[in-house]
């Protein structure tokens, strides 16, 4: 054991005490401190704060001081001591005059609950301790990724991913921006204090994009849709259709269709027999709907989204944003329900920029919330997890973001997100806000309530690369796969083709 960073004072209780530090370069904000107490053993606390102070009066400070003209004063939270599993506050004060010392690793991710076995996401504060989430708790019970802009919420996704795969959990990530395929490459930087290596998970990580993207080309496979039963909510909204007669022949239409399953295809035919000129406004707006060859008679077969050891990328960048929603609804809900009946593994669905399909009531308005919603509280029950990803917390519906049992929060300066974190983190403190406001570049807080108490962690560098949404290339392209990709195109073009013939002659 190093030796003693100070010394007890004055009234000190069960739950906190202050300390005189005996060198400043010794202790800092954060810090993880153990005390001998007479009853307990070992007790570990937590630096909160530090303060310096000149000209003290305090004949007891100055005796510890040493005469010292500036001193340094602790103030100290005590966490407890692990007892049979459980964490105990001591049933005695601290004994003013009691040495304060440096907490060993070990000894703090004890108290603190880290898993031994778990997700790695980074060290705690200055410490070499390893901060290890528990992965079940992780996955089931959801977990949100939550800061400004740029502050390193992708990153911090992508070590959790990482984690994951190496664990062989499923994943599944929507990816507006087209960042995640990166992943496949190895990281070039890793920073040696986190003791990871490189590694690309190219065998690991399959990219999904549906036909309207224009980086279709770099997918492995195009997303096709099954098109069946569409809502007149999520027609109106693909097609952007205002007129009200067009909208009330849709209405029609599908009033005709309920009782089957239908297709696309299906409501045109409805459409087209119906007597009323303002039928061809809707018609073509439906066929621009089916030319973007997003629906198909030979769908993708959405078990294959969560497999074990893989996760598949289902990238948007560039696809409006009202595709974008309805894909991720659609994908979403029939996930869900292959979870329920137990034909699809277990696994974790991750949604970056979470405000456009959780868009909190007022905000803006998705036809992915509703699923979403579901899944934030059913998923645990079926084994389908969410990590929720926003720079714009208080955009986020807030029941979702209270449903993650785990929140990891890095840098948040706008006093509406920090309110929207307020409300929906659980037993957030100012000091915590604090904090929160001014974490550096990589640190994040996590609130858990597997964790004692919210932790200050230094995100781990990443194995696999980060990001560039724009360079990132393909690499080698699979023969065969590309002659797939090409004939699915070209279906989709003549069944385009075919029907407009039909339609416009
Ligand atoms: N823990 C970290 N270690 C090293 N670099 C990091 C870390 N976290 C973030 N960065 C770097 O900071 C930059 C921004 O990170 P990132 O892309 O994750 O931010 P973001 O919060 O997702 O931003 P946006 O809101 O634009 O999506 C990146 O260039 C990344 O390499
Ligand atoms: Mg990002």
């Amino acid at each position: 054991m190093k030796g003693a960073i100070g010394k007890i004072y004055g009234e000190a209780s069960p739950f906190e005490f202050n300390f005189v530090i005996f060198n400043q370069k010794q202790v800092k904000r954060g810090d993880y401190i153990k005390v001998w107490n007479d009853v307990d053993g070992w007790v570990v606390a937590y630096v909160e704060s530090i303060v310096a102070k000149s000209n003290v009066r305090d004949k007891e400070i100055r005796e510890i001081a040493n005469g010292s003209k500036e001193v340094f004063i602790g103030k100290a939270v005590v966490l407890g001591k692990r007892e049979d599993g459980r964490l105990k506050v001591p049933r005695s004060p601290f004994v003013p005059g009691e040495s304060v010392f440096l907490a060993e690793d070990k000894l703090i991710a004890e108290v603190l609950g880290l898993s031994v076995d778990g997700v790695y996401v980074g060290l705690l504060g200055d410490t070499g301790v390893k901060v290890k989430l528990d992965p079940n708790s992780l996955v089931q019970k959801h977990v949100c990724i939550l800061a400004k802009t740029g502050s390193g919420k992708s990153y911090t996704a992508g070590v959790i991913i990482e984690e994951l795969l190496e664990k062989n959990v499923p994943l599944l990530i929507i990816d507006p921006h087209g960042e995640y395929h990166s992943m496949r490459y190895p990281n070039e930087s890793v920073d040696g204090d986190f003791g990871v290596k490189p590694k690309g998970y190219e065998d690991q990580i399959r990219i999904l994009a549906p036909p309207i993207s224009p980086f279709a080309e770099r997918a492995d496979e195009l997303l096709i849709l099954d098109g069946v039963n569409l809502s007149a909510e999520e027609l109106i909204e693909l097609t952007g259709l205002k007129n009200p007669t067009a909208q009330a022949l849709l209405y029609q239409a599908l009033k005709e269709l309920k009782d089957e399953d239908y297709t696309i295809r299906d409501i045109m035919d409805e459409v087209e027999s119906i007597k009323h000129n303002g039928k061809w406004t809707l018609l073509g707006a439906l066929a621009k709907v089916e030319e973007s060859g997003l629906f198909g008679e030979k769908p993708t077969d959405l078990r294959k989204l969560l497999q074990r050891g893989k996760a598949t990328i289902i990238d948007l960048r560039g696809v409006e944003p009202t595709y974008q929603d309805l894909i991720v609804s659609r994908v979403c809900t029939k996930l869900f329900e292959l979870r329920k009946k137990g034909e699809v593994e277990p696994g974790m669905i991750v949604i970056e920029e979470a405000h456009n399909f959780i868009p909190e009531r007022g905000f803006d308005k998705a036809v992915s919330t509703g699923i979403l919603r579901t899944i934030a509280s059913e998923g645990r029950k079926f084994g389908l997890g969410l990590m929720v990803i926003s720079q714009r917390p208080a955009r986020v519906d807030k029941n979702v973001i209270s449903q993650c049992n785990t929140q990891i929060i890095l840098r948040v300066t706008n006093p509406n997100d920090i309110n929207a974190i307020k409300n929906g983190v659980e037993g957030i403190t100012a000091e915590m806000v604090e904090e929160i406001k001014r974490l550096p570049p990589g640190h994040a807080m996590i609130v858990s309530p597997e964790l004692e108490r919210p932790v200050i962690v230094r995100v781990r560098s990443r194995r696999s690369k980060h990001g560039e949404a724009v360079s990132v290339t393909k690499p080698k392209e699979d023969k065969k796969k590309k002659k797939q990709k090409k004939s699915k195109k070209v279906e989709a073009k003549k069944e385009k083709k075919g029907f407009l013939r039909r339609l416009f002659g």
